[in-house]
Parts: structure tokens; sequence; C-alpha cells
């Protein structure tokens, strides 16, 4: 904390002196650095909300420590020395050097690259490069991230010129107390210099303050003639460099807790005389878990390995493989920023890909591939909220990644809750809400006791299981699963139309009867499994479940509909009439292509939207000020193009313009763009 706040002090009084820098396509509260997994998930904080364990600096890269998501600080420094002087490109450390001036900052759906000047003389192009390759199993699977730094003379002069980059042992626990392990190697035929640390008691399965408790994390770089390590005390290594340029070769025998004259892992580069021509220096920083999850599968409880163990034998092979992947891996990032850009585009505006690009690799961090190429799982952390494993309500608003990347991820996601399910671990006759209270705990609940939201999971649970046999058209799914399936809509039939008091996904806003929006995704739940009975040659539930849920929608048209209301908009419930609240729900009717709503409930609630829009966004419902990012998109997906652009460009101001420093939230105050304290 203490140097912390010296940090910052340091910070904004050279900010009188900063050259600002631009933000394309936005400023994002927090800046992706290394956001890979679950684990893997360092953010340099931007926005300027002290209670939410900031405030950033704006979006700097220097003069402030990056952060885990959940606020720790992660000790990672980056000098530069041009002519004898030192500069700091990244972190805070103490004494601080002079912090370059960042010039520009631009972040794509892969990286975040800032550009800093060193005194009219030398640029700096730092690309922090998180890969999402969705169809490439071996790729998605390693839990490692890319910083590229690219150095040249911009006066047309030859300069002298020593990178330095570091990490602490503070990626290794939440508990600073904790003692760490280290060793320095470089690998078999001598190419990647790396340096290994961990805590010394390995607690398996275990987190702190949502960090990993084990596994290794690695910090490497080519093993070049001109490169210098040092293993010790923050200030040791990091004076030494500025001293000298160099580092002393030397490890530290010492192990000790993180907190005890912080343990730093560190690499200079001299690049010696540097021109016009750019010179580029590549690390690699992540986390190697030979086993990921603890599954309670079919056959009662099971350590599922990280799937990248069934690709590469060691950790280093691993490790060696991603660095030096890093040309091919930098062309496929370009594509997929490229596509994600242009669909975005061709789908809105470019307001749109402000949205898209800072969500890609977000949405894919929460996430980490296990299991084994014949049988791979994906699993997911409810991160930011409980840490839940595989929470459903959580999976549905991801989902349509998976559907635009690649849909047979989505299968790989729902096959540990069918699995669970089906083996009899969950007594209950109603969808699961998750299968752990706490990552990597994928240990069930045999008790039937979870955070229970029967309707919104059994409404899930088979719109999503038809979107993805849809999209790969795979009927087979369909009818292994078609007994449960049947079973959550036996649920349905029973309890849709007049919804029990109960909670919905928004657990936060309180539970309610008779909510108007449950309601239509449970009717819509019944119609997607006549589909699915139809596809898998049941004529009979076919035919009766179209017939109740089109019955359902009638009555549902009836009691949640405000028909007097100028203009008439659904409810939050049945009968309260001057409520409203996002209809999201309606989005598995167009998602599906069933047609089950009639187009004129569209019509309606595309001209209220825009009556009750605030400064950056309609309100979750009318109980709160707040709103969720994730269900404005859902219902901005289905509405007229009009009320579709408006919402996205709220959202956009929302991300340019929040105080908030936390990774993209879904839930902030429409009014103010806050990030929404619960209570
Ligand atoms: C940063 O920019 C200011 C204003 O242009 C300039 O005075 C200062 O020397 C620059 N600092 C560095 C390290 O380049
Ligand atoms: C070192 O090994 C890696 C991984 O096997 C390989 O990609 C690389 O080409 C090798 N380099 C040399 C110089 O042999
Ligand atoms: C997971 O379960 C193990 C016991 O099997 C426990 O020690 C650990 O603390 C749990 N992890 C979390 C994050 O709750
Ligand atoms: C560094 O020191 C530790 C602790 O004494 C030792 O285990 C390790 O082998 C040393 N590593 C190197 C590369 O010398
Ligand atoms: C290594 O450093 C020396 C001394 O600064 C310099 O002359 C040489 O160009 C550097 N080599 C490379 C490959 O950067
Ligand atoms: C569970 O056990 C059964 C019976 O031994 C076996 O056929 C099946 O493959 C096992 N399933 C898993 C996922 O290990
Ligand atoms: C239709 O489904 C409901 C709910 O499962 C069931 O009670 C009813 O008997 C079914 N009707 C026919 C004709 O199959
Ligand atoms: C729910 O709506 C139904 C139909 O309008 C009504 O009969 C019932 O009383 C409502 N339940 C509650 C708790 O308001
Ligand atoms: C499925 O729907 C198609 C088109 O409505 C119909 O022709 C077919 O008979 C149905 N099949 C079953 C098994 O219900
Ligand atoms: C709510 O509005 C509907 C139609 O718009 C009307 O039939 C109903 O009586 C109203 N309910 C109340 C409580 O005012
Ligand atoms: C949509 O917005 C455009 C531009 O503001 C306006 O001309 C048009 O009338 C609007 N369309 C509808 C259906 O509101």
């Amino acid at each position: 904390m203490w140097s912390q706040y010296i940090a910052l002090s340091l910070a904004s009084v050279f900010s009188l002196s900063f050259a600002a820098s631009t933000f394309t396509p936005a400023r994002p509260p927090a800046i992706p650095l290394a956001v890979k997994s679950p684990y893997v998930s360092a953010w340099q904080q931007a926005g300027s909300d002290a209670e939410d364990g900031g405030p950033g600096n704006g979006g700097y890269l220097p003069g402030e420590w990056p952060t885990f998501w959940n606020g720790q600080i992660l000790g990672w420094t980056g000098l530069i020395r041009v002519d004898g002087t030192s500069y700091t490109w990244m972190g805070a450390p103490a004494p601080l050097p002079t912090v370059l001036n960042q010039t520009a900052f631009e972040y794509t759906s892969t990286r975040s690259t800032f550009t800093m000047d060193v005194g009219g003389e030398i640029s700096m192009k730092i690309t922090f490069l998180s890969p999402v390759t969705p169809t490439d199993m071996t790729r998605q699977s390693l839990p490692f991230s890319y910083v590229d730094i690219v150095v040249y003379a911009t006066d047309g002069s030859d300069h002298d010129v020593q990178l330095y980059a570091d990490i602490t042992a503070e990626w290794a626990s939440g508990d600073r107390s904790a003692v760490v392990e280290w060793e320095y190697g470089v690998t078999p035929n001598d190419t990647i210099a790396y340096h290994q640390f961990y805590r010394q008691t390995q607690l398996l399965w275990s987190e702190i303050t949502d960090q990993t408790e084990y596994g290794s994390w690695y910090w490497a770089t080519d093993n070049t003639a001109n490169l210098t390590f040092q293993i010790g005390s923050d200030t040791d290594v990091r004076g030494a460099f500025t001293t000298s340029g160099r580092l002393a070769n030397t490890n530290d025998t010492n192990f000790r807790a993180i907190n005890d004259n912080q343990p730093t892992f560190a690499f200079a580069v001299d690049l010696g005389s540097v021109e016009t021509t750019p010179v580029s220096t590549l690390f690699t920083i992540g986390l190697a878990q030979e086993q990921a999850i603890q599954f309670d599968g079919a056959n009662g409880s099971v350590s599922v390995p990280s799937l990248w163990t069934s690709y590469y034998a060691t950790e280093l092979d691993a490790l060696e493989f991603f660095h030096t992947d890093y040309a091919t891996a930098a062309g496929l990032a370009t594509t997929f920023d490229n596509k994600v850009a242009s669909d975005s585009n061709a789908a809105g505006d470019a307001d749109y890909v402000i949205l898209t690009s800072l969500a890609a690799r977000q949405a894919f961090g929460a996430t980490q591939l296990c299991g084994t190429p014949d049988t791979p799982y994906l699993f997911l952390k409810e991160i930011s909220s409980d840490g839940n494993v595989q929470t459903v309500d959580v999976i549905f608003p991801f989902h349509p990644i998976l559907i635009y990347t690649n849909p047979e991820l989505l299968k790989f996601l729902l096959d540990p809750l069918f699995i669970n399910q089906e083996a009899g671990q969950w007594p209950n006759t109603y969808s699961i809400h998750d299968l752990g209270a706490h990552y990597p705990n994928a240990t069930g609940h045999s008790d039937g006791n979870d955070e229970q939201q029967p309707l919104e999971e059994c409404g899930n649970m088979l719109i999503m299981t038809l979107a993805y046999a849809q999209r790969e058209s795979d009927t087979s799914y369909l009818s292994q699963h078609y007994n449960i399936l049947n079973q959550w809509t036996q649920y349905l039939v029973e309890e849709a139309l007049i919804p029990a008091n109960q909670i919905s996904t928004d657990d936060f806003a309180g539970a309610l009867a008779n909510q108007t929006n449950l309601a239509i995704k449970g009717i819509i739940g019944i119609q997607a499994m006549s589909v699915i009975a139809n596809l898998t040659g049941n004529a009979a539930d076919a035919a009766n479940y179209s017939s109740i849920a089109h019955d359902y929608i009638t009555q549902w048209q009836t009691l949640g509909i405000a028909m007097d209301a100028d203009p008439p908009h659904t409810t939050l419930a049945y009968g309260m009439n001057d409520t409203h609240g996002l209809l999201y729900n309606l989005y598995g009717d167009k998602e599906l292509g069933l047609g089950l709503v009639p187009q004129s409930v569209y019509d309606m609630q595309s001209n209220f939207y825009p009556t009750v829009m605030e400064e950056y966004g309609v309100p979750l419902d009318t109980r709160h000020d707040y709103t969720k990012i994730d269900w404005e998109i859902f219902v901005a997906a289905i509405a007229s193009s009009n009320t579709t652009s408006m919402f996205i460009s709220r959202i956009a101001a929302f991300i340019n313009q929040t105080p908030s420093n936390r990774a993209l939230t879904d839930l902030y105050s429409a009014s103010t763009g806050e990030s929404a304290t619960l209570s």
C-alpha cells in the first residue's frame, strides 16, 4: 500500500508534464494486459473511482502497478535505459525512474498496444497479446500471454539502449506472506531463458482472494548473447539495471515470503546501438497447472488435467512451443481481430467494435480448456461475483460468443453439466444452477442445495442445447440427452406461465413472483423442446409441447403487457402496470428461429426502450437504477435498428467514461456510469 501510494503521488506530479495519450477505439475502465484464463488475468486500472481499488491514472502504463482482476497488485516492471539514463515504461517501482510519456493506446480483440516516447529520440511500441484461438484447441489450451516490445530511433541518430522487464512473486499467491521458491533455467536447446517460481507449499485446488495457490509461473524470453538475468529483492535488481544497464546473472538462494524483500525475477537485454530499424524483444508470461479441475463426474470425484498436458510432455515443452510460436500466433491474432472488427462494423457500427473487441479476450479469459483431446471440457469461472463453476445463467449470456466463434466449444461447456446430473449426482428434477460453489472445484451439489434458479436454468439449458445442435447439426446430442431435457420441460410446463416467487439470474435484484421476463424464458424453453422432439423423431411430444407453448404465449401477452400504458410495454411482473424491465429473454425466440412470439411484441419493446433510456442505458427494471450490459445487448440484438444503435452508443459511452477501475463490468448505473455496488 505504501509504495503504491508514493507511486501514485509521483505519477500525479509527473502528470503535470505528461503529453496526453490518445485512446483508440476507447479508454476502457481497465486495460487487459495478460488475460488468458481465470488465473492469468492482469489489468491496468484506468478509471478514477477510488472505491474500486484505484484510483487509476487514466489508462497509462507507467507510474501505476498492474493488478489482478480482483484488485491485488501484480508486480510487473518495465525500464529502458537510453544513453545511460533510465526511464519507466511500466509499473511503479520505488525509487521511480522518470516516467515515460505515453502518446497512444490502442486495443483490438487480442492486443493492447502502448506507444511511448523517450525524449523525442526513441519510440517504444509495447504490445500485450493474449491469443484467442477458438477453433485451435492446442493454442487455446495454453494459459500463456505475450509482451512484445519494439524500439527504434525517431531522431535520425543512434542511441545506446538497454531494455529491462521483471515480474515479482506477487503472481504466485493471494497470500503475501506465503513463501515462494524459484529457479532460473534455459530450455534444452538453449533457445529460451526462463524464470520459474511457485508457492513452496502447494495448495492444490485452493484460491486466496481468487488467485490460485498451486502450479508454476513462467516468465521467459529469448536466450540471446546480450541477455542478463537476476533474481533478488526488487530494489537490488532494478537498482542494478538503472546503474549499469545489465544484471548480475545471479540467483538468490534465500527462498522467502512474497512480502519479505520482494523476490523479483528480472531480465535485461542490451540492444546495443539502436537506429531507425525497429528492434523487438519478446517476453512470455504464464501459469502451468497440470491438474486443472476437481470434477464430480459420472464415477465420482476425479482430477481433470489441463488440456495442454495432452499436447506437451512437459511444462517446458509447452512454454517453448508458445514462445517460439509468436510469429504464427500474431498472424492468427490479426485474423481474429480483423474478423471481430469487420463483423461488428457490418452488424452495427464503430461503437459496436468498442464493445466486442474489449469483451472478446475477457470472455475467453474466464475459461480454461481441460480434459483430453477425446473428452475435452471447457470450464468457466463466475468471475467478480462468487466464483461458482459452470454457472448455467452465466454461461447463458456468454454463449453467443461461442455460437459466433466455434459452437463446438458450447458442447464442451455443457457436457460437464449433463454428465453430473445424468449420473444422478443432483437430486432435483429441475436443472442445477452451477457445478460447484468455488472454482476450481466442480464438485457439484449432491445435497441438492445450490443457489436455486429452477425456471431460469431449465429454460437456459433447453435453449443453449438446441442452439448448439442447430449450429452443428448434431441431432445425436439431442437424442443422447433427451430424457433429462424432457424432464426439465415437465418443470417448465408446470411452472413457467405463473412463475412462483423466486430469483432470476439477476439474483441481486431480489425475488419476485410472476416475473414477466422469467415466464417468457420458460415458455420459449418449452417451444425449444418441441423442436428438439421434432428433430429426434418424437412427434407426439413435438406436437404437445408446441401447443402448450403457443397457448402459454397467448396467455402471457394478456398477463405481462401493460396495454393501456403510453407507450405500451411488458411489465416487470404480471399486473404491475407501472413497472418495466429489459425483456432480454425474448432473444431465445429469435436465436433459435422459433417464431413463437408475435412481431408486435418485438415492435412494442423497440418503441418503448428509447422512452426510458438514461445517459448510459436502460435500467434493468424499475426497482433499481443499475443495468446490465449483457442483457442490454440481448435486447439490442432483437430490436429495431434505431433502438439497437441507441443501446450500443450508450454502452460505448459507458466504456469510455465510466470512473470504474474494474475489468469491463456487466453491472453499472444507467444514469451515472459507475459500476454498481450491491449490498
Ligand atoms: C514528456 O513530455 C514533456 C512535454 O512535452 C517533456 O517536457 C518531457 O521531457 C517528456 N519526457 C520524456 C521522458 O520524454
Ligand atoms: C529449440 O526447440 C524448439 C522446440 O522444440 C524448436 O522450435 C526450435 O526450433 C529449437 N531451436 C533450435 C535453435 O534448435
Ligand atoms: C476446493 O476443495 C478443496 C478440498 O477438496 C479445498 O481444500 C479447497 O479450499 C477448495 N477450493 C476452493 C477455491 O474453495
Ligand atoms: C538458486 O537457488 C536455489 C536456492 O538455493 C537453488 O535451489 C537453485 O538451484 C538455484 N538456481 C540456480 C540456477 O543456481
Ligand atoms: C550486444 O551488445 C553489444 C554491446 O552493447 C552491442 O555492440 C551488440 O550490437 C549487441 N548485439 C545485439 C545482437 O543486440
Ligand atoms: C464410469 O464408469 C463406467 C463403468 O465402469 C465406465 O464405463 C465409464 O467409462 C466411466 N466414465 C467415466 C467418465 O470415467
Ligand atoms: C403433454 O405434456 C404434458 C406435460 O408433460 C403432459 O402432462 C400431457 O399429458 C401431455 N399430453 C399429451 C397429449 O401427450
Ligand atoms: C400471479 O399471477 C397470477 C395470474 O395473474 C395470479 O393469479 C397470482 O395471484 C399472481 N401471484 C402473485 C403472488 O401475485
Ligand atoms: C417435424 O416438423 C416437420 C415440419 O413441420 C414435419 O414435417 C415433421 O413431420 C415433424 N417431425 C416430427 C417427428 O414431429
Ligand atoms: C393493467 O393493464 C391491463 C391492460 O393494459 C389491464 O387490463 C389491467 O386491468 C391493468 N391492471 C391494473 C392493476 O391496473
Ligand atoms: C431512425 O432514425 C433515423 C435517423 O434519426 C430517423 O430518420 C428514422 O425516422 C428513425 N426510424 C424510426 C423507425 O424511428
